[in-house]
């Protein structure tokens, strides 16, 4: 057992998984070409919590897993906006469950982010520091109803284009976070395009609205894959290792050739004049993709940041009491454990 720097009580989080005789800190990191390792990832083989990784690696994975749970966290805003506006209780009880979803998904990703030996209080830290990134698309805002759609069918639909494929990631318990978030994700998917579907068929009012969210997120969710594969500096390593499947440019490209026709089954138009079916490859090919906004957006420059940012750092302020009285009830019961084993 160790000491948890935070909260001081005796906590198990290096024993995840079996790992109960040595602590990530206290095996020897293997070197990157260690054959061992690579050998491993070649099979197709799983690294677990209580298996020796080259330190990189490890690095590697807290970067982007945390990355990701701040992303799902963060996400909860521009969508948690619209529950009390939500123009049905059918529509509000739908909205809710998502938004519930993506807190679920941000614990789940901060346990298997845990399993490397970081703690989760040190992550928050980082993000509200400004030192770990989240998503870009968390950046702008959600302006009318239509806008629940639109990140439902484009935001929710590049992210499991996005992530299916971390299910089949080299490290255990990412991968199988995964597979339970891709479900969800799929749903909120579904309900985007429902959403959008009514909205479209319904008054002229309303299919302007329902363009009108299309055009402000088309662009902001093909930025979600990241930079383009020559400006990506993770991208060769984390392939190499298994983390990501995918490259960005390839991911990307696969959510254009799954959403325009979808776009054609919704009677909405993509703000691209320049997107074109491409007969000799298959594909259909977009306009050139403005690469500066993002990277202002990473930068902290886009819509939102400032905003999103102060919520959530006043959010954490507002629920220390609750992270106190759980310490408190968990070193209570630390200590009846102890007694009673003495
Ligand atoms: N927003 C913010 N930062 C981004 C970004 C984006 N859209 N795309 C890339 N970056 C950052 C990277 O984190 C990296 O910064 P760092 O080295 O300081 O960490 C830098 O830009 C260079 O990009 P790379 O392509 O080299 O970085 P990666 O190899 O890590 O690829 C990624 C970026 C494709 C986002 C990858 O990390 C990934 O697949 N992550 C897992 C999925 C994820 O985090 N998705 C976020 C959205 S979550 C979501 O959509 C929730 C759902 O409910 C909607």
């Amino acid at each position: 057992m160790t000491l948890c720097r935070r909260c001081a009580i005796r906590c198990n989080i290096e024993r995840v998984y079996g790992n109960d005789f040595t602590a990530p800190s206290q095996v020897d990191a293997p070197a990157e070409d260690d054959p061992g390792f690579l050998a491993l990832l070649d099979d197709e083989g799983r690294v677990e919590p209580r298996d020796a990784m080259p330190e990189a690696y490890r690095k590697t994975l807290v970067r982007q897993i945390a990355q990701h749970a701040h992303s799902e966290i963060i996400g909860m805003q521009p969508e948690g906006n619209w529950i009390t506006r939500a123009p049905s209780l059918k529509r509000k009880a739908i909205l809710m469950a998502k938004v519930q979803d993506e807190a679920g998904h941000g614990l789940y990703l901060y346990a298997a982010a845990e399993t490397l030996g970081v703690e989760r209080a040190d992550l928050l830290d980082r993000l509200h520091a400004g030192t770990q990134k989240y998503s870009s698309i968390f950046n702008y805002p959600t302006i009318t109803w239509a806008d629940m759609g639109a990140i439902g069918w484009l935001v929710d639909g590049a992210a499991i284009v996005n992530q299916v494929p971390i299910t089949r990631c080299s490290y255990g318990p990412y991968a199988r976070a995964m597979v339970r978030i891709c479900k969800e994700e799929s749903f909120h998917q579904r309900q985007g395009f429902e959403i959008l579907h009514t909205l479209s068929n319904g008054t002229p009012a309303q299919h302007a609205m329902a363009q009108d969210a299309v055009n402000r997120w088309w662009w902001p969710s093909l930025m979600m894959f990241g930079p383009p594969d020559d400006a990506s500096p993770n991208s060769e390593r984390s392939m190499r290792w298994g983390i990501k499947r995918h490259s960005n440019d390839a991911l990307r490209q696969k959510f254009v050739d799954m959403t325009v026709p979808q776009s054609h089954a919704l009677g909405l138009t993509l703000p691209d004049p320049e997107l074109a079916y491409d007969e000799a490859s298959g594909h259909w090919r977009t306009g050139p993709i403005d690469f500066t906004e993002l990277f202002e957006v990473i930068k902290g420059n886009g819509p939102c940041n400032v905003q999103r940012m102060a919520h959530r750092r006043g959010a954490h302020e507002r629920g220390a009491w609750v992270r106190d009285a759980a310490d408190a009830y968990a070193a209570k019961r630390a200590a009846r454990t102890e007694a009673a084993v003495a």
